[in-house]
C-alpha cells in the first residue's frame, strides 16, 4: 500500500541501534508490547468512561465535561506510552510494517485521534454543552477512532 519510495526510510529505521537491539534481544519485543497493551487498556478505558458518560451512563459520577477534563491527562499519558513503546516495535520489524496495509491506516487514525482530541473533544465535550448533539458526535468519533486504532494495531501482522 505504501509507495516504494518510502522503503529506504523503513530500512533505515530497521538498521538503527534501536531496531537492531530490539530485534536481536529475545525478550525485548514481548516486554515492550506488554507496556503497549497496558497503555492501550488505560487509553481505551478513559475513552469509554468519558464518552459513554456523554450518553448518560454512570450518572452517579461527575458530569461528562468534568470527567473529560479530569481524564484527559490519563489519555495523553497513555498515548505517550503507546507512541514510546510503538516506535521501538516498529523499528524492529520495518519490512512487516512497510508491507502491512494496517500500519499506515493505524498511523493515519492516530493523527486523526490526536487532532480530534485537541479540537472537537475540547470544544464540544470539555468546554461545551456536554449533553448536546455536538458532544455526542465528538464522543462517538472518539470511541470509533481509538477502537479502530486498536484493531489496526492488531491487524499489522495479518493484513
Ligand atoms: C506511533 C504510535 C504507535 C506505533 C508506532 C505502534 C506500532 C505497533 C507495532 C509495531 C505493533 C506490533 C505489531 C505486531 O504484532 O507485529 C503494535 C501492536 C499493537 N498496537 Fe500499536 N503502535 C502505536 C500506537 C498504538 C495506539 C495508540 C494503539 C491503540 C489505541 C495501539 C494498539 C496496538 C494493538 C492493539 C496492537 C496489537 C498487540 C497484539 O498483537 O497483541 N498502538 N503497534
Amino acid at each position: 500500500m505504501l509507495s516504494e519510495s518510502l522503503r529506504p526510510y523503513f530500512e533505515w529505521c530497521g538498521n538503527t541501534w534501536l531496531g537492531t537491539a530490539v530485534r536481536n534481544t529475545t525478550w525485548a519485543f514481548p516486554a515492550i508490547e506488554t507496556f503497549h497493551l497496558l497503555a492501550l487498556a488505560v487509553l481505551l478505558g478513559t475513552v469509554l468512561i468519558v464518552n459513554l458518560r456523554v450518553f448518560g451512563l454512570g450518572r452517579q459520577y461527575a458530569p461528562a465535561a468534568q470527567l473529560a477534563r479530569q481524564f484527559e491527562p490519563w489519555l495523553l499519558a497513555s498515548l505517550g506510552v503507546l507512541i514510546a513503546s510503538g516506535i521501538p516495535m516498529a523499528f524492529s520489524e520495518p519490512s512487516k510494517c512497510f508491507e502491512s496495509v494496517s500500519f499506515p491506516i493505524k498511523m493515519g487514525l492516530i493523527v486523526l485521534g490526536i487532532v480530534s482530541q485537541f479540537t472537537i473533544q475540547r470544544r464540544w465535550v470539555i468546554n461545551g454543552d456536554a449533553g448536546g448533539g455536538k458532544a455526542k458526535l465528538a464522543a462517538v468519533l472518539s470511541i470509533v477512532i481509538w477502537t479502530l486504532v486498536g484493531a489496526a494495531g492488531k491487524g499489522i501482522p495479518y493484513v
